[in-house]
C-alpha cells in the first residue's frame, strides 16, 4: 500500500470474480454431503450415478457442483481411481452438437468443429474416456435450456453411456443443474435413470446466510479490517430480497471498487448504497430487455414524466406516452391498452402503483419508479428503443 495508487482495501480482486470457486461453501454442507453420498458408489464400486441440482439464480448450484467435482477428482486420484469432469453451460451451448463438441474438445482441442454427427462425437468421447481409463463426470449446467430446445436425446445417450459395456467399470456420470424442476421435460426412458431420490434442492439464502457468505468472501478479497460489519450486514439485507449470493458478491465487489476510487481506507455503508444502485440497474436492464416496444414506451413515459418528483399520476404518464410513442415512430394505443401495459410493467416490478382518494371524491393512481434513478432508466430505454429490433 503506497501513496501512488496501489489498492487500499482490495487484497485479491480475483476472489470476487464469478468463476472463482471457493474452497468451502458455507451453508451448502447439506447439499455437498448429499452429492458425496450419491457418488460414493462411483469411487467404491465403479458404477455410474446421476444427480439433479435445482434452485433459483445465485443459490450456489454452479459453485457447489464445481467444488464437488474438484474434490471428487482429488479423492479419486488419492484412491487410484482416475476421475475427470467437464462443466458445460447449456445456455451458451444449447444444441446437442455444441455440448458434445465441448466434451470431445476437453480431450482433443483440435477436434474439428463441424462435419461429425452426434453419434460420431459420442464414439470419439467414449474412446477418449476408455483409453484413459477414466470416470468422467459431465455437469450440464442450465440443462433446462437444452431440454427446451429438444435436445433430450443427448441426455438419454449420456445417461446410458456405459450400457453397451459388458462388465468393467462404468465410465460416465451425469449431473444436471437447472433453475426449474425439469424431470417433466425428460422422456420416460431417460427419466427412469434419473431416480427422483437424487434431486438436491438449493433454497434461496436467508439474510444471516448471506452475511456469512459475504463475510467469508470479504476476508479472502479485502485487507483485514477494511470491510466493517455494518457494511457486510447492509449487503446481506439488500440481497436477502432475492436470496441471491451472486447479487451479494456483485455489490461487495462494486462497493470495493468505489472505495478504491475514493482512496478510502474502508468500504463504507455509503459505498454499499451506491453499489446497490449500480447493481440494481443491471437487474433492471435484464427486465427491460424482456419488454416489447410498447411496454418500453410506457416505462419511458413514466420516467420522463417523473423528472425529479417522487410520484406522477397515470394521466400525466398517458399524455407523455403519446409524446414518446410519436418520437419513436410508434402508433400510441388506446386508453384500455395503455392501462394493460402499465399493469404489465408494474407486474415486472419496474413500476409501483398506489391508489389514493382525492378531495373531490375521485380516486387517483400514483406511479413511482423503485430502485433506480429515473435519469438512468430514461437513458437505458432511449438507447434500447433506438436499437433496431430483431
Ligand atoms: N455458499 C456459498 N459460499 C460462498 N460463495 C457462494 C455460495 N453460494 C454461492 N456463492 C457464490 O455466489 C455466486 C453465485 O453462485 P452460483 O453457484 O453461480 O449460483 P447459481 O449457479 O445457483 O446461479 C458465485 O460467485 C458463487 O461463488
Ligand atoms: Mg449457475
Amino acid at each position: 500500500m503506497n501513496r501512488y495508487g496501489s489498492p487500499k482495501v482490495l487484497k485479491d480482486p480475483a476472489k470476487l470474480s464469478f468463476d472463482y470457486v471457493p474452497e468451502r461453501l458455507v451453508h451448502r454442507e447439506r447439499q455437498m454431503d448429499r452429492l458425496r453420498m450419491i457418488f460414493r458408489p462411483v469411487l467404491e464400486s465403479g458404477v455410474s450415478q446421476t444427480a439433479l441440482l435445482i434452485g433459483n439464480v445465485g443459490t450456489g448450484k454452479t459453485a457447489t457442483s464445481k467444488r464437488f467435482c474438484l474434490d471428487l477428482v482429488r479423492e479419486g486420484n488419492e484412491r487410484g481411481r482416475p476421475m475427470d469432469f467437464v462443466v458445460v453451460n447449456c445456455r451458451q451451448r444449447s444444441t446437442e452438437a455444441a455440448v458434445l463438441l465441448r466434451l470431445v474438445t476437453h480431450f482433443d482441442e483440435r477436434f474439428p468443429d463441424r462435419g461429425f454427427s452426434t453419434m460420431e462425437m459420442l464414439r470419439a468421447l467414449r474412446k477418449h474416456v476408455e483409453t484413459r481409463g477414466l470416470h468422467l463426470v459431465v455437469v450440464l449446467d442450465e440443462a433446462d435450456v437444452l431440454l427446451r430446445r429438444g435436445a433430450g436425446d443427448l441426455i438419454y445417450q449420456l445417461s446410458r453411456f456405459d450400457e453397451e459395456k459388458i462388465g468393467g467399470r462404468a465410465s460416465l456420470s451425469l449431473i444436471l443443474v437447472s433453475q426449474k424442476y425439469l424431470l417433466d421435460l425428460l422422456d420416460p426412458a431417460s427419466l427412469s435413470t434419473f431416480r427422483r431420490a437424487n434431486t438436491i434442492q438449493f433454497d434461496r439464502y436467508t439474510a444471516p446466510e448471506l452475511r456469512d457468505i459475504v463475510a467469508e468472501r470479504a476476508k479472502l478479497a479485502f485487507h483485514p479490517g477494511t470491510v466493517p460489519d455494518e457494511s457486510i450486514d447492509l449487503i446481506a439485507d439488500i440481497s436477502a430480497e432475492f436470496g441471491d449470493a451472486r447479487f451479494a458478491i456483485e455489490i461487495l465487489e462494486k462497493a470495493g471498487m468505489l472505495a478504491e476510487e475514493e482512496r478510502s481506507e474502508q468500504v463504507t455503508a455509503e459505498n454499499v448504497r451506491a453499489a446497490k444502485a449500480f447493481t440494481y440497474s443491471v437487474v433492471t436492464r435484464s427486465k427491460v430487455e424482456g419488454l416489447d416496444v410498447q411496454r418500453r414506451l410506457v416505462l419511458l413515459a413514466t420516467a420522463r414524466a417523473m423528472k425529479d418528483r417522487a410520484y406522477v399520476t397515470t394521466g400525466e404518464v398517458e399524455k407523455m406516452y403519446h409524446v414518446v410513442a410519436e418520437e419513436h415512430g410508434q402508433r400510441p394505443r388506446g386508453h384500455t391498452q395503455f392501462w394493460a401495459y402499465l399493469q404489465a410493467v408494474s407486474g415486472e416490478g419496474l413500476l409501483e402503483t398506489k391508489v389514493s382518494g382525492d378531495p373531490s371524491g375521485g380516486r387517483t393512481t400514483y406511479i413511482s419508479v423503485p430502485d433506480i434513478p429515473v435519469k438512468v432508466l430514461s437513458e437505458m430505454l432511449e438507447e434500447m428503443l433506438s436499437e433496431p429490433e430483431d
